[in-house]
Order: C-alpha cells, then sequence, then structure tokens
C-alpha cells in the first residue's frame, strides 16, 4: 500500500468532473486501497479519487466501522433535510454548517464490479453525498452563501500562496 498526497482547494483537480470506471481490475483494487490508507492517515471519514488528484468516479467511506467502496455512485432518491457542521480533507481546519439530505437512496459498483443498491439514512447519507459531490466537482464552500463561499476561497487561496 502507498500513502497518496492529499489535495488542498484551490488545486484545478478539484473542478474537474470525474469520468466513470469502466475498467475494475487490479489497478483499481490497489487505487482504493491506497485510498483507504490515505484516508486513515488523514483521519478523514470519506475521501474522493479528485481529491488525490484522479478524475475518477471512485470514493472510499468509513463511518463508524461501516466500510464503503463506491464506483461510479449515483444518488437516486433523496429525503428530509438536516443542517450540520462538516469538514474536508480538502479544506483543513474549515468546518461549516451544510443542509444536506438525511435518507439517500444510492447505486453503485464495488471494486469487483458488483452493482448494489442501499438504502443510507443520518451522518452516513451526509458523507455519501459529500463525497458524490466530489466526483461532480461540487465542494464544501458551493452550498454555503456567496459572501462566505468568498471569504473562505480567499483564505484558501492564501494558504496555498503562503505554501508556494
Ligand atoms: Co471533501
Amino acid at each position: 500500500m502507498a500513502l497518496l498526497e492529499v489535495l488542498a482547494y484551490p488545486n484545478p483537480v478539484l473542478r474537474v468532473t470525474a469520468d466513470s470506471v469502466t475498467v475494475f481490475d487490479d489497478k483499481l483494487r490497489k487505487l482504493i486501497s491506497d485510498m483507504w490508507e490515505t484516508m486513515y492517515f488523514s483521519k478523514g471519514v470519506g475521501l474522493a479519487a479528485p481529491q488525490i488528484g484522479l478524475s475518477m468516479r471512485v470514493v472510499v467511506i468509513d463511518w463508524e466501522g461501516e466500510r464503503y467502496a463506491l464506483v461510479n455512485p449515483r444518488i437516486v432518491e433523496e429525503e428530509g433535510e438536516e443542517r450540520c457542521e462538516e469538514g474536508c480533507l480538502s479544506f483543513p481546519g474549515i468546518y461549516e454548517e451544510i443542509t444536506r439530505s438525511t435518507k439517500i437512496k444510492v447505486l453503485y459498483q464495488d471494486e469487483n464490479s458488483i452493482e448494489h443498491d442501499d438504502v443510507i439514512e443520518g451522518f452516513l447519507a451526509r458523507v455519501f453525498s459529500h463525497e458524490i459531490d466530489h466526483l461532480d466537482a461540487k465542494l464544501l464552500i458551493d452550498h454555503l452563501s456567496p459572501l462566505k463561499k468568498t471569504f473562505l476561497k480567499k483564505k484558501m487561496e492564501r494558504k496555498a500562496k503562503e505554501q508556494e
């Protein structure tokens, strides 16, 4: 296994819509196991492939020991609404209250191309929605008011400049 670098905003890969996965081979399984390792190391509960620089529709999630590898995930039904604080490994140190659905139905394939059809509720539904957003180049700040979004964008851009 290998640790991968988690990219922070404003890295441009985070703004590219990811491509569907069509080949389920050992390379994909190795990528998923590297993503697990990277996610655990970074103390995240979810990680999407664009965050490690790959525009592929792949996500890993571990919420309270429930592990999911999602390939080509798609939310097909949503209900309920709840506001809750969430963070993102690509926005280190930033936590914001965001409204998300409380119950979702999601279709996806696993690393062996087996199709799944799950109903997910509670905070886990939030994690799924957040990670699937990444595949469509949608980020945490896109859910905020324009004022807050501009403020956080500038903050992240400043931070990136300082690290150059
Ligand atoms: Co994120």
